[in-house]
């Protein structure tokens, strides 16, 4: 396995693979890596020849300095994780790297990123488009492998891929759960052993939520029990709660269309995010 930390020697690999006529699968990543990456990484090397993961933990996604701060940095350990997947690249760009003194060009969406994470993170999803487009441009691969748990940055990602031309493909993969329920995340980490045992119940609760739907409560009926529910269990700030439209991702009253529903929630000073499919 690979350990590549310049743009020009992951250049002078993918330029290689490619005259070979090798496929390349890439997994974008900020490391602190779980079975959720992993089992983009195992996508990846189904579909592909050879695979890169880049860990980088995007400084211009951040909108929250501690956050960024307080984001898990562990190389070693993720470097072990991928290894015994028989990964054929790591890129771990450091932020010299990947951003100039004189680095300028900002991708931004509109219309996607107004809403859900976007309107509480502002600025978020632009620094993502940008570092995505930016490790697309590097690694030159042919497919991309991004995680439904991030469901928006997966469509605000095929809006850059579409509206710009980038040949390469985006697959979406589903969320991978904790057996209790919890969508994996490397914020899980921060939990207290407390907060952890409460965690899985915000999935438990959208379930609920699909179900009293699909059963004849109304979208508003139905979004404000949950939301008492989950106040009275000890979740803090809901950022979101809200049932939308999985291509536009428009808020949704009825559910006449193909539709997810998308919670963002407090617990601690951690923020849970995870969305469901509604089948
Ligand atoms: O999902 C993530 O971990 C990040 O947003 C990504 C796609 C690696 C870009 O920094």
């Amino acid at each position: 396995m690979l350990v590549v930390r310049t743009i020009a020697k992951l250049r002078a690999v993918q330029k290689k693979w490619h005259s070979e006529g090798h496929k390349i699968g890439f997994v974008p990543t900020m490391g602190a890596l779980h079975d959720g990456h992993l089992s983009l990484v195992k996508a990846a090397k189904s579909k592909s020849d050879k695979v890169i993961v880049s860990i980088f933990v995007n400084p211009t996604q951040f909108n929250d300095p501690n956050d960024l701060k307080a984001y898990p940095r562990t190389e070693k350990a993720d470097l072990a994780l991928l290894q015994p997947l028989d990964v054929d690249l790591v890129y771990i760009p450091d932020a010299g790297q990947m951003y100039s003194d004189q680095f300028a060009t900002n991708i931004s969406v509109d219309g996607l990123t107004n809403c859900l994470c976007g309107a509480s993170r502002p600025g978020h999803f632009d620094g993502v488009a940008t570092v995505v487009t930016k490790l697309f441009l590097q690694t030159g691969a042919d497919k991309a492998f991004f995680g439904e748990k991030d469901f928006q940055q997966l469509q605000v990602i095929r809006r850059v891929v579409a509206d710009l031309n980038i040949d390469i493909r985006v697959i979406g993969c589903p969320t991978q759960r904790e057996t209790d329920g919890l969508a994996m995340s490397s914020r899980n980490m921060r939990l207290s052993p407390e907060a952890r045992a409460i965690a899985p119940s915000l999935n438990h609760i959208m379930q609920k939520c699909i179900i009293d739907v699909k059963t004849g409560k109304s979208v508003g009926e139905a979004v404000s029990n949950a939301k008492q529910r989950l106040a009275e269990i000890g979740f803090g700030k809901i950022d979101y709660f809200e049932f939308r439209d999985i291509e536009n991702l428009e808020l949704l009253e009825q559910l006449d269309r193909p539709a997810r529903l998308f919670a963002a929630v407090f617990l601690e000073d951690v923020r849970l995010i995870d969305n469901v499919e509604i089948k």
